[in-house]
């Protein structure tokens, strides 16, 4: 999904909001009955090779299945890791779908799974859907629609922002009602 973005988002737009994601403040909040539980993390994605992370599986006959092409599958098992390097940290992985759903390529329907497994959130999942839009100075956001674990019964969104061409920074907002 990384390559799939990154090729939607133009790099030189990247800083401004990395920025202003970076200086985003308490990682749980507690508001009433309400917390809410912000992460942020980096998929790393390899997309050629024998170690691709993510690829194409399926496309309207006779046209090229790429990113930007009406109606392209993609499979993604990507790591997910605590700082935007692939030899930082592991803290999970994300499986899912991406599928190019847009006639003129310019919006992709995600759905996917994120397994966390670093120490504090081990074991839990939470689920993602949505649709990533063309580049903005703004991030893509889509729904967290639910969880597991931890993360049982979580609401909220996720901000995806590419990061380099194989990394995307994602900032889940988390809300749990306890
Ligand atoms: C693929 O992964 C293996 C195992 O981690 C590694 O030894 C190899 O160098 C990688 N190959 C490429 C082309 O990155
Ligand atoms: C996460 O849980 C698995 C399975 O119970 C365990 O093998 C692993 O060591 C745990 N990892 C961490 C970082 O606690």
């Amino acid at each position: 999904m990384a390559k799939l973005m990154s090729s939607l988002f133009p790099v030189s737009l990247l800083f401004l909001s990395m920025i202003a994601f970076l200086a985003q403040a308490a990682p749980v909040e507690q508001v009433g009955s309400e917390k809410i539980i912000q992460l942020n993390y980096y998929l790393i994605e390899i997309t050629s090779g024998p170690n691709a992370t993510a690829v194409p599986v399926a496309g309207i006959a006779g046209q090229l299945w790429a990113p930007n092409t009406f109606g392209t599958i993609f499979v993604g098992d990507d790591p997910l890791t605590e700082r935007p390097s692939a030899s930082s940290p592991r803290v999970g992985q994300v499986r899912g779908l991406a599928v190019v759903s847009s006639k003129d390529g310019s919006a992709t329907y995600v759905s996917f799974s994120v397994t966390l497994t670093n120490r504090e959130y081990n074991g839990s999942t939470l689920q993602i859907q949505g649709t990533v839009n063309r580049p903005s100075r703004r991030p893509s956001v889509v729904s967290i629609v639910g969880g597991t674990g931890k993360f049982e019964g979580a609401r909220g969104s996720a901000f995806l922002q590419p990061y380099s061409n194989s990394i995307i920074q994602i900032t889940y907002k988390i809300q749990l009602y306890k």
